[in-house]
């Protein structure tokens, strides 16, 4: 196949993502997860994290290099998350793409980690079970989740329009897991574990809040979300049923409080579709792994005639192809490459 070669690194979470595309053909997207050394800690140590792409960077490099059969003479293009991110994590990536651009002379482009994350559905993954792509030239709604993100897209075009029409006020989706996972010693990650004990239980056996649904709150967040006052209902709940002496169903717990999660998520997310008569979701990030979600996306989508995309797991959490893919179209649209000064920008909006 034809297009650019453009070599992706990604670094602004846990991931050491180095993908190698040609257009929009993956070739290699090699990842190096610093997920267990923050696994005690409960969450992502940012210190831990930079320290470990540090050291992840250059074997991922040429184990990529390798896996796609190319040298960096041959590249056509280098792409790197700019942000957003942990400051110090996307430092690591960026200072070596522009090593790498320096030694090599190859254009440097700086590319948004939300437009990855939307542009890894338009990749073909010849090495993942379910390859599709989609890309139909037509606009979509992309909801993005994962544990540092939780924002709904309006996306016109991958590259030159996409509108974010709101995200989480306090914590992402998938912190909300880890956190409530935490509480109900389910271990971390959360989200596997929260899955794994909601299959026995009932999510209709507690009613916990859906955070900024009410009216009120529709008129200044109607795309925005809240997972905080969820974790602490959570919590107050598990304290309550211990205080009383009573033994807490931690399947039911869990079940319901993934069917909350999942409630608002989807609920704004095809009220967006409607809303913006764009009868198209693109779902992206780690949290698309949830069994539950996967489910009610499905069934939610298709009663209300909208069409639903998930990009092969491989491409939805944080990888290193889907910021070449964004780099090989930033190229062949005859964008000029970013100037070599440019930083991290850890709250790039
Ligand atoms: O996209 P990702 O791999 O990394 C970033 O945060 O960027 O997402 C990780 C998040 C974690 O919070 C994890 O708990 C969540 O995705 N996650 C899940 C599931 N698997 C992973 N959340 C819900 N259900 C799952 N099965
Ligand atoms: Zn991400």
């Amino acid at each position: 196949a034809g297009g650019q070669l453009v070599l992706g690194i990604e670094t602004s979470c846990d991931e050491t993502g180095i993908g190698i595309v040609r257009g929009g053909t993956v070739l290699a997207n090699v990842i190096s997860s610093s997920m267990e050394q923050h696994a005690r800690f409960g969450g992502v140590v940012p210190e831990v994290a930079a320290r470990a792409h540090l050291e992840a960077i250059e074997p991922a490099l040429r184990e990529a290099l390798a896996v796609a059969d190319v040298r960096l003479s041959d590249l056509d293009a280098i792409a790197v998350t700019a942000g957003p991110g942990l400051a110090g994590a996307l430092m690591v990536g960026v200072g070596a793409a522009k090593g790498l651009a320096l030694a090599t002379g190859k254009p440097l482009y700086g590319v948004n980690h939300l437009v990855g994350h939307v542009g890894a559905d338009y990749l073909v993954d010849t090495n993942a079970p379910d390859r599709a792509a989609a890309d139909d030239g037509e606009p979509t709604i992309a909801l993005l989740v994962s544990g540092g993100h939780t924002s709904l897209l309006l996306v016109r075009d991958l590259i030159s329009d996409v509108e974010l029409l709101g995200e989480t006020i306090d914590d992402a989706a998938g912190e909300a897991f880890d956190k409530v996972a935490r509480l109900l010693g389910l271990g971390y990650p959360g989200g596997p574990g929260i899955d794994r004990a909601a299959a026995d239980g009932s999510p209709t056996a507690i009613r916990f809040p859906r955070g900024l649904t009410q009216p009120k709150d529709l008129a200044a967040h109607r795309y925005d979300f809240s997972f905080s006052g969820l974790k602490t209902s959570v919590a107050r709940w598990v304290e309550r049923q211990t205080d009383g002496a009573m033994e807490v169903d931690v399947a039911d717990v869990a079940a319901s409080f993934r069917e909350a999660v999942v409630d608002v998520l989807l609920g704004k997310a095809i009220a967006a579709c409607q809303d913006f008569d764009v009868p198209r979701l693109l779902l992206g990030g780690g949290v698309v792994a949830n069994a539950r979600l996967r489910a009610v996306a499905a069934e939610r989508t298709e009663a209300a005639g909208i069409a639903l995309r998930i990009p092969p797991f491989s491409l939805c959490t944080d990888n290193g192809a889907m910021i070449a893919g964004v780099g090989a179209r930033l190229v062949a649209a005859g964008h000029p490459p970013s100037a070599l000064g440019f930083g991290a920008d850890s709250s790039l909006p």
